[in-house]
């Protein structure tokens, strides 16, 4: 069957989660995060995705906001990092983080491919709107779908299932791309084609299911869509 519709991850995948913590680092004053922004980035993503998955299991949903505010202060105590005005200063960095630089392409080409595009992501509707919109991107997205309205985080099924609830589409028109290996993992066990970003070059998660596609960035998708 064509792929007719792309849904995209956004944290990690259309969005750099790291670029708050850079972009911080490089403020004045910041010497200290300066020398260990990479790694306060790593803790804060890895708490706050760990967070998501111990609420899944125990059913103690939260907005992620919360896990994410959370997860930096974890990771904040972890650095010696006693700092209230830098835990605004990250947090508002969180709401305009910087795409990708191959984002708004890449989507404009889907777009003019006839493509539906839309996001779906454990965010909050409110921290995707504001990522959305600093990222300029509002204009080839269908749809902004949150894991908010059904209260659950990935990779619970009952999120993969808003896409078909959303858009009346069969899993196997469904292009689900993320830059998470667990997240592909769980979409291709859904019944989604699957590509996997590792930018990193990391190994692929032992998990049930495997992403059908690796990519090294997001650039290709216009061409496995086709
Ligand atoms: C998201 C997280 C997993 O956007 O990055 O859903």
């Amino acid at each position: 069957m064509p792929i007719t519709t792309c849904i995209f991850d956004a944290y990690g995948t259309l969005f750099d989660v790291a670029a708050a913590a850079r972009q911080a680092a490089g403020e004045p004053g910041q010497e200290r995060l300066a020398e260990i922004w990479p790694k306060l980035a790593e803790d804060w993503r890895q708490k706050q995705l760990q967070y998501t998955w111990l609420r899944a299991i125990t059913g103690e949903y939260t907005p992620f906001w919360e896990v994410t505010k959370d997860g930096l202060d974890w990771a904040m105590e972890r650095a010696g990092l006693d700092d209230p005005e830098l835990r605004e200063r990250l947090l508002a960095l969180y709401w305009e983080l910087a795409p990708y630089r191959e984002v708004p392409m890449m989507l404009a080409r889907l777009k003019a491919a006839g493509k539906t595009c839309a996001i779906l992501s454990n965010g909050s509707p409110e921290m995707l709107d504001g990522a959305v919109d600093s990222a300029g991107i509002g204009e080839y997205l269908d749809s902004v779908l949150s894991v908010a309205d059904v209260g659950i985080f990935k990779p619970s099924a009952r999120v993969y299932d808003m896409v078909g609830a959303r858009f009346g589409v069969p899993k196997e028109e469904v292009l689900f791309v993320s830059s998470n290996g667990w997240d592909a993992a769980g979409a291709a066990g859904y019944g989604f084609t699957t590509a996997w970003v590792n930018r990193a070059g990391d190994p692929v998660d032992r998990l049930p299911a495997r992403p059908h596609h690796i990519l090294t960035d997001l650039t290709t998708i216009p061409e496995l869509a086709r």
